[in-house]
């Protein structure tokens, strides 16, 4: 069949579960590739929940790796530069097709919890670095997201969609259970825990915490070009970081951009004032007891 039939096949198809974590289907069948994944040493993993800033956290550790040569950044889309440990749609490489044929030093892009991260990056000791965004602001864009990429199920009203994401039933899984597993996992692991609201308040702080973190130095106008080529405006009119060469079929900008409006707070703008109540006195029930804590806006 024509490929865009074939990936009808995965349109607004229910989510399975794996190991009780939701997500689709089609992943999940690749699931025992992901699972043998080889990571090599000098693998560096991204990870969040998505939502989080995966593209703008992805595309500036690209920037980095290239010594913020704007022309190399453009030589393929994001999700070819940094390759989706997990994903796997039909006919297209899955993302452990692409890692296997990508030279080292690696860039690898997850969303999986903690707990479902392939062994192999832990035995290889891996340096991860993890992206954590304020709930509020995750559930709207990803509510958005659901609309725009096809592979979701139908989030219903965001009245609906907010239960879903509460509960743990979007995709991933509960946003609690991902943020707080790998923040106590970077008690023990090479892990960098940044936040979107301070790479939006202070994104030269950030880039250089990357830089230390890596044990990389670059110039200044090194910095100042990594900056001005990652900011929201520039990604989103940049054809190789705004998702705009995806099939139709699996992503339609015209429901919504991938790169939507990337602020913090915009929750403000969707949440009723009792949806407001009842998200923080949930959000207050399960995140007792730890020392992480959330940028609301
Ligand atoms: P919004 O939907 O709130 O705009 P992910 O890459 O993890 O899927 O996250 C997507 C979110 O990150 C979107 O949020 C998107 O706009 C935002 N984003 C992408 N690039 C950004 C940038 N350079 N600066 C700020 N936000 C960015």
């Amino acid at each position: 069949p024509p490929l865009a039939m074939e990936q009808q096949s995965v349109v607004g198809e229910e989510l399975g579960s794996l190991h009780g974590i939701p997500l689709y289907k089609v992943f999940i069948e690749g699931w025992p590739q992901v699972k043998a994944f080889q990571a090599r040493p000098d693998d560096l993993l991204i990870s969040t929940y998505p939502k989080s800033g995966t593209t703008w956290l992805s595309e500036i550790m690209d920037m980095i790796y290239h010594d913020g040569d704007v022309e190399k950044c453009r030589r393929d889309a994001i999700y070819n530069r940094v390759p989706f440990l997990e994903v796997k749609v039909p006919r297209i490489p899955s993302g452990v097709e692409q890692l296997e044929n990508t030279p080292s030093p690696r860039l690898v892009k997850t969303h999986l919890p903690v707990q479902l991260l392939p062994q192999s990056f832990w035995e290889k000791d891996c340096k991860i670095i993890y992206m954590a965004r304020n709930p509020k602001d995750v559930v709207i864009s990803y509510y958005y997201f659901y609309q725009m990429a096809k592979i979701h199920p139908d989030p219903g009203t965001l009245a609906e969609f907010l239960e879903t994401f509460l509960t743990g039933k979007a995709a991933y899984g509960s946003w609690y259970d991902h943020v707080r597993g790998w923040w106590e996992k970077r008690k023990e692991k090479k892990i960098l825990y940044l936040f979107y609201e301070d790479m939006k308040k202070n994104p030269r702080q950030e880039v250089k915490k990357i830089l230390q973190f890596l044990g990389k130095e670059v110039a200044e106008e090194t910095v100042e070009r990594i900056l001005h080529n990652t900011s929201f405006q520039a990604m989103k009119k940049n054809p190789a970081a705004n998702y705009e060469t995806m099939p139709t079929a699996l992503m339609d900008h015209s429901c919504s951009p991938f790169l939507r409006k990337g602020i913090c707070g915009d929750w403000k703008n969707h949440f009723t004032v009792a949806q407001n109540e009842r998200f923080d006195q949930h959000y207050q029930e399960h995140m007792a007891g730890t020392d992480l804590h959330f940028q609301m806006e």
